[in-house]
């Protein structure tokens, strides 16, 4: 069965777009708390991710480039915060050898049903030994916004090297949040339509919404993701952080632990970055 929604509610959702963005009616509100996650449920994840709006392929947008990635830099390939293997299974699919480590049971929980062929390991990307190096370490879709804090970022940075062959390449792959339209967007206060799909637990649709809130000094991204049943007029809010690292600062935080960029692309189809560019991908080796 596919996970998307059929093509009746989609075209529903389309034509009633205007009333799913405005607040939620529902009768009952409940606030998840720092330990509960809706989102980083691996039930849910994948069919938040598979039925984005505006029903982009977003969930699958990227599977080409890390696939060429290991033909080009080989494997064994790492895929740090791998969740629910939405890149590391694809992968392993094509006969690859690939590692994922998340720190959540949930997402992992939803790895391994998906394939045994990837090993799943559950570990904090700040702290890890494998006992193994790879030829290929990889960071992908804004993953690396999870860590907070510089120290955070540098001792992951210190796994890394340590789990790395000496010929081997890490790879990250963030969003570049600081273009005008991006930010102008992040600013805004209006409720966004971010996903419609059935939830998993039979209760009938949920339409998720978010609200964005970026503290530009800190460079903290703060989501609001309002997680609304519809049919049960009930809703869930979930807050997230992210802290948003610029390009220019990721480079250099990258060049004084230890790394050398080799190339610097701006998105999937490989062109190079420039200040507009949608993503940042920083291709590394080791330092001397
Ligand atoms: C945006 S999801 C990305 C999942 C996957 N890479 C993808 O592209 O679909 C971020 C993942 O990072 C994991 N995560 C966050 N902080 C982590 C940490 N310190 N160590 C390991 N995993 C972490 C979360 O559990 C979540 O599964």
């Amino acid at each position: 069965m596919s996970n998307a929604v059929s093509n009746e509610l989609e075209n529903q959702i389309i034509s009633n777009i205007d009333d799913l963005k405005s607040q939620p009616e529902a009768q009952s509100i409940i606030e998840l708390s720092d330990t509960e996650s809706i989102h980083y449920d691996g039930r849910h994840y994948d069919l938040i991710y598979d039925n984005f709006y505006p029903f982009s392929n977003l969930a699958k947008i990227d599977i080409p480039f890390w696939t060429d990635m290991v033909s080009q830099y080989g494997e064994p390939v790492l895929e740090l915060c791998c969740g629910t293997g939405r890149i590391a299974f694809p992968l392993a699919e094509k006969g690859l050898q690939v590692t994922g480590i998340d720190i959540s049971d949930s997402m992992l929980g939803e790895a391994r049903k998906k394939s045994d062929r990837v090993e799943w390991i559950k570990a904090d990307v700040c702290d890890f030994d494998l006992g193994k190096q790879f030829s290929l370490i990889i960071f992908s879709l804004n993953s690396i916004y999870h860590l907070l804090r510089i120290e955070d970022l540098e001792s992951c940075f210190n796994c890394v090297k340590k789990h790395l062959k000496p010929d081997g390449k890490f790879i990250i792959d963030m969003l570049n949040y600081y273009t005008k339209p991006t930010i102008e967007a992040m600013w805004s206060p209006l409720p966004t339509l971010y996903s419609v799909y059935p939830d998993p637990d039979g209760r009938g649709t949920m339409v998720v919404t978010v609200v964005n809130e970026l503290d530009v000094s800190a460079q903290i991204a703060k989501s609001k993701l309002f997680f609304r049943l519809i049919e049960q007029k009930k809703e869930f809010v979930e807050e997230t952080k992210l802290r948003l690292y610029h390009p220019n600062e990721m480079g250099n935080l990258l060049k004084y632990n230890g790394f050398i960029i080799e190339t610097q692309l701006g998105g999937y189809d490989k062109a190079a970055f420039t200040s507009g560019a949608p993503n940042y991908i920083a291709i590394c080796k080791l330092g001397q």
